[in-house]
């Protein structure tokens, strides 16, 4: 029977019967599986591609629930839970790419992302060009090249959410025989990435899905038997393993993920409108706001939006006002990651990594994550933290 996500979020990967008729999955931890005698080791030895307990590495029900939970809310065929959000990028790509092969990644990706495809990847043969996000087919054409096997995309991207048009570009990747990842970990369940063209979509479970800040986990999901081949042969060549404690807080975390997404995207667009109407703000990158590049394309294809967004500052402002300004904020812990219940602000400036000559801003720039906390004091704090920005 279909399920809406509310639903699919409250029943996806329970299974009462296999928890001696519990509610949750059952929290499993282990590394040897007993087999009863061998023809029972030589039935299950083969079986890699199916969610059968083998050895611990290769998973167990904990994993397996979660799996099943995330290809649901993806609506893909096949998930791998990995060990964390970073590795859901670089497990694919290392099963995916070889050397001689060729990467397109968009200048505004995940700066640990990044890093990944200009030391690893590089030392291991594989060359990375770095795109415009908001290019459109068209422009983006000329850069593929015969031996391009990856079409890296994450949309909104980090810092500086511009909104990528996945169709559109996976279109084109297609016709040049290149594979569609897309980092989807602002997007969660606002964006349906294999209805979208996508091939490889990745999620850092570490950020709403977990929801506390407790957790370190990503996912990676597919949708075909072909591309689960290559990423679950790789993922268990690369030794990758998730831990099942993390695995069971995913879990449960999903079960409020819906409501407390859609709490902080309605504070998160509070805060953002409110941002948008201070005279010491340029401009809200908030995809959900036309000032936003690729506002238009998150209209057409996202279902709704997190709590995460940056802001530029006139400028007038240096990155040491907006410094003096966090360091005033009372509600805004000063931290990376985000998608907990927590509010957390970090200024951007220093970490935006471009290719030459890209990614200029007219001011400073701060990210945002809004949590759960009450709107109008998390309002009230911006409003004397922007004093401070202004050295009032
Ligand atoms: C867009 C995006 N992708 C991936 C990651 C990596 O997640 P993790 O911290 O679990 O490695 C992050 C972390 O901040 C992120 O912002």
């Amino acid at each position: 029977m279909v399920r809406k996500i509310e639903t699919a979020l409250a029943q996806a990967g329970r299974k009462p019967v296999k928890s001696y008729g519990f509610v949750n999955p059952k929290l499993v931890r282990g590394s040897t599986v007993l087999y009863p005698d061998m023809a029972a080791k030589r039935a299950t030895g083969p079986r890699v591609l199916e969610p059968v307990e083998i050895y611990g590495l290769y998973g167990n029900e904990t994993h397996f629930a979660l799996e099943a939970a995330i290809a649901e809310i993806e609506g893909g065929l096949h998930t791998q839970v990995t060990g964390s959000g970073l590795s859901a990028i670089t497990v694919p790509l290392l099963a995916y790419l070889k050397a001689g092969d060729h990467l397109l990644v968009p200048d505004s990706v995940y700066g640990p992302t990044r890093s990944f495809c200009d030391g690893t990847l590089r030392r291991y043969g594989v060359e990375t060009s770095y795109y415009d996000p908001m290019l459109t087919p068209p422009a983006l054409a000329p850069m593929f090249r015969p031996n391009t096997r990856v079409l890296f995309t994450e949309s909104p991207g980090s810092h500086t959410f511009e909104v990528q048009d996945i169709p559109a570009l996976a279109k084109l990747a297609h016709t040049r025989g290149a594979k569609v990842f897309l980092d989807n970990t602002w997007g969660i369940h606002h964006f349906q990435p294999f209805s979208h063209g996508v091939d490889v979509s990745i999620q850092a479970l570490t950020k709403y899905p977990g929801g506390h800040s407790d957790i370190i986990l990503g996912a990676v999901t597919v949708n075909s038997e072909e591309d689960w081949r290559w990423l679950r042969l790789g993922a268990l060549e690369l030794g990758n393993y998730a831990s099942p404690d993390d695995c069971w807080l995913a879990l449960r975390g999903l079960r409020t993920l819906h409501v407390r997404l859609k709490a902080q995207e309605a504070a998160g667009l509070r805060v953002a409108a409110w941002f948008a109407a201070r005279p010491e703000v340029a401009r809200v990158l908030h995809p959900a706001l036309p000032s936003c590049p690729g506002h238009e394309i998150f209209r057409r294809d996202f279902t709704g939006a997190s709590g995460l967004f940056g802001v530029v500052f006139q400028p007038r402002f240096t990155p040491e006002d907006v410094v003096r300004m966090v360091d005033a904020l009372q509600h805004f812990g000063i931290g990376a990651s985000w998608g907990g219940y927590e509010s957390l602000v970090l200024p951007t400036t220093g970490a935006i990594r471009r290719s030459e000559g890209t990614g200029v801003f007219e001011g400073p720039l701060a990210r945002f994550q809004i949590g759960l906390e009450n709107v109008d004091d998390l309002i009230a704090d911006l409003d004397q933290g922007l004093a401070a920005l202004r050295g009032a």
